[in-house]
């Protein structure tokens, strides 16, 4: 099977924005979705650039307009690849090549006679670039630019569009899925219960000069909406392209409700005046509002998707993006909406999934993927929850509910967490005759990861290279040959990575979150832990009586539990050899249970100090690498208590 998916060609009037990178991350998700269901994929978006408003905003700028467009489209192109966008083609207006299909086109279609000259006189919205109905408008005002349209009168020519209106209602009404959401179906319909008038379809250049000649009359130029449609078939190099031969039938057009009767009137009557079929389906989305609110310049909301991958990366920007609407429907944007997901879908949700489960495979089986035994029931249900998962992701992938798509992963991700809680594999670990159980339960877990991993391929790209890689797979996935359990093969190794996912702060979302109660903990910190200030060294160095002044040592983690009413701190008990008590500042990187029966390194002379009540006897020593932790270990089992010099 052969996809084409395209967005439309933005206006060059403006730079892009978080409207443009939704419908483009809508595009680039599902061509990425259909690679992996094996499927051979193009995917096209590009800019419009002829027409009356780009030749404003040019002159508005002072610029001529080709070196407007120039600049304003390049911002398009490289907004994409930093939000791991990857299109096949990115197609300009302004290309010679698009300029030839359209003239070819223009010609063919009046050679047909479907074009004709005539006088008119109607309601022009500039903002619409087209003449808009009585019935369309607001208070006398265009719905979408709240301005009056102006009213002209000129020679233009003009496309029988009315001739394929009986043809377009009965092919909406054999194909449900043409247009979709069905509101949108509906709309169209309704729209097309009133008689179709024809398409004007040319400026006089005496009014308007940035467009493509018409080749049959140089006195006009094409109306922006025909050439811009046109670009659909340019792309794939029509009329007698490879690809135009190869993905034509598989043509799938993103857009949003703005532009939905050019898309969904004109351009299936202009493919069947040429005698093309018309494209598969349209999928309509709706728009963002930024805090309920319209986004727009003057209301100085316009938020760009430069800013997202600076403060949330490109993945947890997918993510929200894809989770929070609901295509077909209106949605509001707000950061404090997009950080909730990223501290609790992401960071909370599947990122403690994947460390703890992967954290036990390395504690508990050397980091090495077990041999399963026999499944117990609450390891079939996790087995058949997950393959269902699977099921209810493609299903609604290939419906562009990409909201329930996630649902429907999360899902089994909550239920993978409480899995773990409800088999406690850091207790079967500590009995040799559960040892074949543990092996059962951790594999029943990695194999859930990576079916969870595979749905994650389409949506975020970045993540789910680092979780197929923690998982020691190799490859971008394919949804055919991997989709089935039993697959991750027992012996291989795992890679415990980095968290995949920060917990972002409230208020600067870029900066990692500090401990809620870090300020209370604070005043019981002792001074010992600002090193150096009792060795007062030379240049930084010490001397070797002061190291020595150090007593380092092995202990080994007997127990571990969270400190009430502190996010950062556990309790430690430790043997060294005797038991302790250590307090450790590493809730917000080990869950308790991973930390059992680890070996680590402790200072073990240090005055004891007390911390939210608990007396700590000693420091366990632990890496810094920017906001994370990671405690010392050791490549082998050691006595606890020997000394480490
Ligand atoms: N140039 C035409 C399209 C020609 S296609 C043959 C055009 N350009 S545009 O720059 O105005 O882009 C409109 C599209 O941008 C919408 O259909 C949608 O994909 C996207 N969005 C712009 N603002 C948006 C929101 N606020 N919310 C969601 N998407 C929006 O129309």
């Amino acid at each position: 099977m052969s996809f084409y998916v395209t967005t439309p060609i933005f206006y060059v009037n403006a730079q892009p924005h978080l409207g443009h990178a939704y419908t483009t991350i809508i595009a680039d998700t599902i061509s990425r979705f259909k690679i992996l269901s094996g499927e051979k994929v193009r995917f096209q978006t590009g800019t419009d650039e002829h027409g009356d408003k780009i030749a404003e905003a040019a002159s508005k700028a002072g610029e001529t307009p080709q070196e407007y467009v120039d600049r304003i489209s390049d911002l398009f192109r490289e907004a994409w690849p930093p939000l791991s966008i990857r299109p096949d083609r990115f197609i300009r207006t302004t290309d010679p090549a698009h300029i030839r299909t359209v003239q070819e086109i223009l010609q063919k279609v009046h050679a047909q006679g479907d074009i004709y000259f005539s006088e008119y006189s109607g309601l022009y919205c500039k903002g619409c670039e087209r003449f808009l109905t009585e019935k369309e408008l607001v208070d006398g005002n265009c719905p979408d630019h709240l301005t009056p349209p102006s009213p002209i009168t000129e020679q233009n020519y003009f496309f029988r569009m009315s001739k394929y209106q009986t043809w377009l209602i009965d092919h909406i009404q054999a194909n449900p899925d043409f247009i979709t959401p069905e509101r949108y179906r509906n709309e169209v319909l309704s729209f097309l219960k009133e008689p179709l008038e024809d398409l004007c379809i040319s400026r006089p250049t005496s009014r308007l000069t940035w467009g493509i000649p018409l080749p049959f009359d140089d006195k006009f130029v094409t109306y922006v909406w025909f050439d811009a449609l046109i670009n659909y078939l340019t792309g794939l190099g029509y009329p007698d392209g490879a690809d135009f031969a190869e993905f034509w039938s598989g043509a799938e057009h993103v857009i949003a409700k703005d532009i939905l009767k050019p898309h969904a009137i004109y351009w299936p009557t202009i493919l069947r005046s040429l005698g093309l079929p018309p494209f598969r389906r349209l999928h309509v989305h709706g728009y963002w509002n930024i805090n309920d609110t319209k986004m727009s310049k003057s209301l100085g909301n316009v938020v760009r998707p430069a800013e997202l991958v600076e403060k949330f990366g490109a993945d947890a920007t997918r993510y929200f993006l894809l989770r929070e609407m609901t295509f077909g429907l209106d949605s509001s944007f707000s950061y404090e909406a997009l950080l909730t997901r990223q501290n609790t879908d992401l960071a909370n949700d599947l990122g403690n999934l994947f460390s703890r489960s992967l954290t036990m495979v390395n504690n508990f089986c050397a980091g090495r993927v077990p041999q399963p035994g026999e499944p117990e029931t609450a390891d079939s249900e996790m087995r058949a929850a997950a393959l269902a998962m699977l099921v209810e992701y493609r299903e609604q992938m290939e419906n562009f509910a990409f909201s329930r798509a996630l649902q429907a992963v999360w899902k089994v991700i909550g239920l993978a967490n409480k899995y773990i809680v409800t088999n406690a594999p850091w207790e079967l670990a500590k009995l040799p005759e559960k040892q074949e159980r543990l092996a059962t339960v951790l594999y029943t877990l990695l194999e859930t990861l990576r079916l969870i991993t595979l749905t994650m391929h389409p949506i975020m790209p970045e993540t789910a290279g680092k979780m197929s890689g923690s998982l020691g797979l190799s490859g971008n996935g394919d949804l055919r040959s991997q989709g089935e359990w039993g697959l991750i093969t027992p012996g291989s190794a795992i890679n415990l990575g980095p968290p995949l996912f920060p917990r972002l702060d409230h208020k600067k979302p870029n900066q990692p979150a500090p401990p809620p109660t870090a300020k209370k903990e604070k005043k019981t910190t002792r001074t010992q832990d600002k090193p150096g200030s009792a060795a007062a060294p030379d240049q930084g160095l010490i001397s070797f009586e002061q190291f020595q002044q150090l007593d380092l040592r092995v202990a080994e983690i007997v127990a571990a539990e969270k400190v009430a009413k502190s996010d950062r701190l556990l309790k430690l008990t430790v043997k060294a050899p005797g038991e302790r008590t250590i307090v450790a500042g590493i809730a917000e990187h080990y869950q308790p249970e991973d930390l059992v029966g680890r070996q680590v390194i402790i200072v073990a002379n240090l005055k004891p100090a007390k911390l939210m009540g608990i007396t700590s006897q000693g420091m366990v020593l632990a890496a810094k690498e920017g906001d994370r932790l990671v405690v010392t270990g050791l490549s082998g089992p050691v006595t606890p208590g020997s000394k480490v010099a």
